[in-house]
């Protein structure tokens, strides 16, 4: 019965979905095309006996305005759907990209920078391939001085029958002093940060590489009462105004007379406590009157001038500051590690 039929259609049309345009468009050629499924009922409505023509028409139109409206409104929606989808959301969260830190070594390194900046030092370079002479000789180290051994130092080239030829990787930034003073006269006021080479077996405590920041103030007139007022502005800056200093006599080739620092112990304040072993002091640089050889083996009259020099480890000091207790965690870029210094600059 074509009455049938026809609810039967409209049942199914009623329910129809489409998921994108090719499904939407394979309806429509089921339903509604020449061939098309409400087409072969109104070829069928050609037979149908006459009193029936006038309710079986009016329920065929009603079909195809069905149909028609069914399609045309999932022709909507996925044309919706589609903008949808192609739609940028301009105001949803970004990728979660992780800020890098800079490395501890690299927060330390800037403060110290800073500081002496603050004072009128400015950054000095020199190779990290470095000649005897640089390292070694010009700095007053005898022929026989321990560091020259292969054991201390690491060497690129090595001539035992004239040391001068030996080619080594630098074991401090001093050799900076001795490239700087040859190239200037004074005044010379510099630091010298840069990376050292010593041939130590890698433990918690000690490394075949490190950091050291050299300074150098050479004028008229420079004494040790500079050097001490230097050091202990340095030492408030970086460690806090409570601060003190103590300088204990000691012995550098290149100074004369040389000392050590030591700072108040930060953890205890100068009480005493197991970190500075119950004396309230930790040693933090060595530093001295630059001896005049020195000066003279790099061209400056040691009659006219005079100056200090200090040397320090940036590590030594980052321990001190962060309390890292392996020398390894520097380099070995554990970012559990490195992200503890977010918040350090
Ligand atoms: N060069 C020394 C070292 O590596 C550190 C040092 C000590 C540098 C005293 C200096 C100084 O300029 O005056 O252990």
């Amino acid at each position: 019965m074509l009455k049938d039929k026809i609810e039967a259609l409209k049942a199914q049309i009623a329910d129809l979905k489409a998921e994108n345009e090719e499904a939407l468009e394979a309806l429509r050629i089921k339903y509604l095309s020449k061939k098309g499924e409400v087409t072969a009922l109104f070829n069928e409505f050609r037979n149908v006996a006459p009193e029936e023509k006038r309710e079986l028409g009016q329920r065929l139109n009603e079909l195809k305005n069905l149909a028609t409206e069914k399609i045309n409104a999932l022709r909507e929606a996925t044309k919706q759907q589609a903008k949808e989808q192609n739609k940028i959301d301009i105001t949803r969260p970004a990728f979660p990209a992780e800020l890098g830190t800079r490395h501890p070594i690299s927060v330390v390194r800037k403060q110290i920078i800073d500081i002496f900046s603050r004072l009128g030092f400015t950054i000095a370079d020199g190779p990290e391939v470095e000649d005897d002479w640089h390292v070694f000789s010009a700095l007053n180290f005898a022929a026989d001085h321990p560091a020259r051994d292969m054991q201390d130092t690491f060497f690129i080239e090595k001539n035992d029958q004239d040391v001068t030829r030996n080619i080594v990787l630098r074991s401090h930034t001093s050799s900076v002093q001795v490239r700087t003073m040859e190239r200037q006269q004074p005044p010379i006021r510099i630091i010298c940060p840069g990376r050292v080479y010593r041939n130590e077996a890698i433990t918690a405590r000690a490394h075949c590489f490190f950091h050291q920041i050299e300074g150098l103030y050479i004028d008229k007139n420079v004494t040790f009462a500079d050097l001490k007022q230097v050091l202990l502005h340095f030492a408030k800056e970086l460690f806090g105004t409570e601060t003190e200093i103590r300088l204990r006599p000691s012995y550098f080739p290149f100074t004369e007379p040389s000392a050590e620092m030591d700072v108040t112990c930060m953890l205890c304040g100068g009480k005493g406590c197991g970190f500075c072993k119950h004396t309230g002091w930790v040693e933090i640089l060595g530093c001295g009157m630059v001896d005049p050889a020195v000066l003279e083996a790099s061209g400056i009259d040691s009659s006219v001038y005079s100056g200090y020099a200090f040397g320090l480890g940036v590590e030594r000091i980052t321990n001190l500051k962060y309390m890292v207790k392996d020398l390894r965690m520097f380099s070995e870029n554990d970012v559990r590690f490195l992200d503890e210094f977010k918040s350090a600059h």
